[in-house]
């Protein structure tokens, strides 16, 4: 449970474009310091809900509140509040690194001074203070989606969305953003990411919430999310001349229906008590001579849960090239 007030709080939000039903009464609430992630396929109403958060879009129903204040009533008040960095890095090509954080710090009516101090802070916690002075043309793609960012952090908002933001770039660079992400929470802003990649809402996300079709079909931690499809289960291979008395054993041991997949030759069963289960079988085959080729026991994947909540197959991670860093 929460333990302070939500620093998110969104409920019932519908919103249609046309026939489309985008988003179709979400509701979600999370407290200040953590990582939120949302997680849902192409279509799925993400970018929808952080356009509505960041005051981009009027819902048609519902309310949000952002750090306590309503974003219908009160978008201004919300904006100076918020960071928002999108997919698509919005930074001109033409200008240099500096130019363009400092141009959102102008944009946030600071002063001179204040714009320039604070884009220094901000380009040297992101890494690009060697790069600042180059054309943003020159930039790869992972150093524009940390330039979105760092422009995003001049306004020191309380709570950052980011939507999707490592998509598209190539693996080292995703983890330089991961890690940067964590850095930010780590400083004691609050983050809700969306993405399409289980991997990525399984490291950074300290809650989850699953959207499909404009509604969040679950939420929790990546743990409760998986405990959820059905904890644990066990695998085993054994002989097959011995196959039928481990099974029975299984039987026993977890008090589940066990699964025979030939293919494989398998033998698989629910562990509701995860290594408690396990060691009782080892135990039990153990004490009847069985040996088994094989033994694991297999928490469910962020797949496994995705898979079954919305009857269709989770996007894996991209690892499309893009121009290097010098
Ligand atoms: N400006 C728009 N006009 C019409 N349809 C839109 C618009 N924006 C989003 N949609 C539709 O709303 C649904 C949700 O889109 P979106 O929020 O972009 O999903 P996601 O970001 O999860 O991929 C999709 O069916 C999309 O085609
Ligand atoms: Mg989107």
């Amino acid at each position: 449970m929460p333990t302070s007030e939500p620093i998110v709080e969104v409920r019932d939000v519908v919103r249609c474009f046309g026939q489309v039903r985008a988003l179709d009464g979400v509701s979600l609430a999370f407290e200040p310091g953590i990582i939120y992630g949302l997680l849902g396929p192409n279509g799925a109403g993400k970018t929808t809900l952080i356009r509505v958060l960041a005051t981009l879009l009027r819902p048609d129903r519902g309310t949000v509140r952002v750090a306590g204040v309503d974003v219908v009533a009160d978008p201004t008040g919300a904006r100076a509040r918020i960071g928002l960095a999108g997919q698509f890095a919005a930074v001109d090509e033409f200008l240099t690194g500096r130019e363009n954080v400092e141009m959102v710090g102008r944009l946030y009516g600071l002063s001179a001074a204040e714009t320039r101090r604070r884009s220094d802070e901000v380009l040297a916690r992101i890494g690009l203070t060697h790069a600042a002075g180059r054309q943003v043309g020159t930039y790869s793609g992972g150093m524009r989606r940390r330039l979105d960012l760092a422009a995003s952090l001049v306004g020191r908002p309380q709570v950052m969305f980011l939507d999707e933001p490592t998509t598209g770039i190539d693996p080292r660079n995703r983890m330089e953003l991961w890690e940067l992400i964590e850095d930010l929470v780590r400083s004691g802003t609050t983050v809700l990411l969306t993405t399409q990649y289980l991997d990525e809402a399984d490291r950074l996300a300290h809650r989850i919430g699953v959207i499909d079709r404009g509604t969040i079909v679950s939420e929790g931690t990546a743990d409760e999310l998986k405990d959820a499809v059905g904890g644990a289960v066990l695998q085993l291979r054994v002989a097959d001349d011995r196959r039928e008395e481990a099974v029975a054993i299984l039987r026993r041991v977890s008090g589940e229906e066990a699964t025979y997949l030939p293919r494989e030759r398998h033998v698989r069963i629910p562990a509701r008590h995860g290594s408690r289960t396990l060691l009782e079988a080892v135990r039990a085959l153990d004490a009847v001579g069985i040996e088994p080729d094989d033994l694991a026991l297999h928490k469910p994947s962020l797949d496994d849960v995705f898979l079954a909540l919305t009857g269709e197959a989770a996007t894996h991670a991209l690892t499309e090239q893009e121009p290097q860093e010098p």
